[in-house]
């Protein structure tokens, strides 16, 4: 099945959205097969963000994903990878469409509440970054012939 990394930055930690977004991905019929929260190292910070390593933002987006805890997740699903970038919505938050939820939580771009895989690649790379395999928890759920067809 098709899974994607998603993590709750620090500001939306802090701003109280933890489950707000949790219950938009769970509505939306995806499954939550890993989660933890934690304080990442700058270390840490930059090799998930490695692919802007070298860019004007690359300290300020590494310090502040340090700052704080992250609550991590991995979601399981249809189209979770695409779909869920457009549930977060646009990298910069005045840009986000309303009901996204970067255009309904943010401003500015170093404060945009969240992160999301942006492809199948990343998301495999990022799984295995912030989890191990046996963090991953298998299971059937029950809404998912409410869900989907077969
Ligand atoms: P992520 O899901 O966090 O990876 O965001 P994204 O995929 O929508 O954007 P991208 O990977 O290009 O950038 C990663 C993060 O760097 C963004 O979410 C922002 O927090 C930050 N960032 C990107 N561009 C800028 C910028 O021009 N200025 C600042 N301050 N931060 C930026
Ligand atoms: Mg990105």
């Amino acid at each position: 099945a098709e899974r994607t990394f998603i993590a709750i930055k620090p500001d939306g930690v802090q701003r109280g959205l933890i489950a707000d977004i949790i219950a938009r991905f769970e509505r939306k019929g995806y499954k939550l097969v890993a989660v933890k929260i934690l304080v990442p190292t700058k270390e840490f910070a930059g090799k998930h963000y490695a692919e802007h390593e070298g860019r004007p933002f690359f300290e300020g987006l590494t310090d502040f994903l340090s700052s704080g805890p992250v609550l991590a997740m991995v979601w399981e699903g249809q189209g979770v990878v695409t779909y869920g970038r457009k549930m977060i919505g646009a990298t910069k938050p005045l840009e986000s469409a309303p009901g996204t939820i970067r255009g309904d939580f943010g401003i500015q771009v170093g404060r945009n509440i969240i992160h999301g895989s942006d492809s199948p690649d990343s998301a495999k790379k990022e799984i295995g970054l912030w989890f191990t395999p046996e963090d991953l928890v298998s299971y059937g759920l029950d809404i998912h012939k409410w869900v989907y067809e077969k």
